[in-house]
């Protein structure tokens, strides 16, 4: 197929990839919630504080706990979609980045096991009735499984796109990347997940500060609790914006003259103005929060907006980093042979099945979760 599409895509290498980015972005905001959150909870539960509530008592640390199980099966779930996606556009790249990994891609599935229980351990009441060593030991494990995987991601994706490196690597077993190229990576999308950990949860605290407003419940202490949860939220997504930011200059730098010559390509440079519109939402939408104590539907919306664009904006840049490194036009015919594989109308049946059914446990638990009965 000729190349159509600007950027000289092929029609159905765009498709796929824009299939990709998106679903990828759907997978990136879940993954963050539990990333953040259980580096919030391990930090919560290392130094619970000398205010008259310990963190781990306070109703955000009670919240994310009680939902990261469900959040963790969301970015799992999430994740098989740009996982298809990926396979299909950089075919040999992934795969052998897998095989190259060895030992540590086989570890990601243990690892995810391992710290999918464990969440249902911090979730459990009983842990938190053991000494403080343990219960820091298995807060602290839970988000380190947690770092491992992503850092597996990461060197895959890293290996993926320096075929170079490749026979080396077969040969000798040694990663090909240095420590400045992984640690500013990892920060980024450790530092940003902050951000959107906290639009997301601050949507959950808003529906029970709103419950608490319908039922005119709300104690001192609530409201104390409201406010700690507001002003934590936005000092988590300022400092955590403020970490990605620098390592993403830093990435920059060590980059050299190339990295800089692609931002202001015409198919970065947008994208580019798209993650600092949203990181100017973000902080508009916390501070209005911040200076109200209170969660705020116009701050929330701000900052959700804002993070949806920055997570967005960011997976595009990513993408324009390994469209560099791969010559997609060879590709073309792969992804056109894909494009005619048919099973398209069995999607949209089995897709409009499964939102029925989502929508009905979304209403089932609505009509039983009412403010009167979580009083
Ligand atoms: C909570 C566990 C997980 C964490 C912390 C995590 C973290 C990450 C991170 C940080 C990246 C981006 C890496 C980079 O660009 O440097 C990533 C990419 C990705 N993840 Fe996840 N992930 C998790 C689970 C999963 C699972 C279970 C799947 C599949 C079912 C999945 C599918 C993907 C895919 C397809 C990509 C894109 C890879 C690429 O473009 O090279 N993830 N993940």
């Amino acid at each position: 197929m000729t190349a159509i599409f600007p950027f000289g895509f092929s029609l159905p290498t765009a498709f796929y990839l824009t299939l990709y980015v998106l679903t990828f972005v759907l997978h990136q905001m879940f993954m963050h919630y539990v990333l953040a959150g259980s580096l919030y909870v391990a930090w919560a539960a290392a130094w619970p504080g000398q205010g008259s509530r310990p963190r781990t008592e306070q109703t955000l640390s009670a919240v994310l706990r009680d939902w990261m199980p469900f959040l963790l099966s969301a970015a799992i779930t999430v994740g098989v979609a740009p996982l298809l996606f990926i396979q299909i556009v950089y075919q040999r790249q992934f795969y052998t980045a897998n095989l190259l990994l060895w030992w540590r891609w086989m570890m990601v599935v243990p690892v995810l096991i391992g710290a999918f229980y464990l969440l249902y351990l911090i979730k459990s009441s009983w842990l938190w009735r053991w000494p403080y060593g343990v219960r820091v030991a298995v807060a602290a494990g839970t988000s380190i499984c947690f770092l491992f995987v992503g850092f597996c991601w990461t060197a895959n994706h890293l290996l993926a796109n320096s075929g170079a490196d490749w026979p080396e690597v077969y040969a000798t077993g040694r990663l090909p990347f240095s420590a400045g190229a992984v640690i500013p990576r990892m920060l980024v999308w450790i530092g940003g997940s902050f951000a959107t950990m906290s639009a997301i949860v601050g949507w959950q605290l808003f529906y029970r500060q709103t419950w608490s407003e319908a039922g005119a419940v709300e104690s001192p202490e609530q409201r104390a609790d409201l406010r700690t949860s507001v002003r934590t939220l936005a000092s988590l997504t300022g400092g955590g914006l403020t970490i990605a930011v620098l390592a993403g200059l830093l990435s920059i730098v060590l980059g050299g003259a190339s990295s800089r010559s692609l931002l202001w390509s015409g198919l970065i440079l947008p994208y580019l103005c798209l993650t600092v519109a949203g990181l100017v939402l973000q902080g508009i939408g916390w501070r209005w929060q911040w200076q109200a104590s209170r969660f705020d539907i116009r701050g929330l919306m701000a900052a959700t907006a804002g993070a949806v664009c920055s997570v967005l904006g960011v997976a595009v840049i990513r993408e324009g980093v390994r469209l560099r490194a791969v010559d997609l036009v060879s590709l073309a015919p792969q992804h056109a042979q894909a494009a005619t594989v048919g099973g398209f109308g069995v999607f949209i049946a089995a897709a409009l099945l499964v939102s029925i059914l989502i929508a009905w446990c979304v209403r089932l638990v609505k009509v039983s979760w009412s403010p009167q009965v979580n009083k």
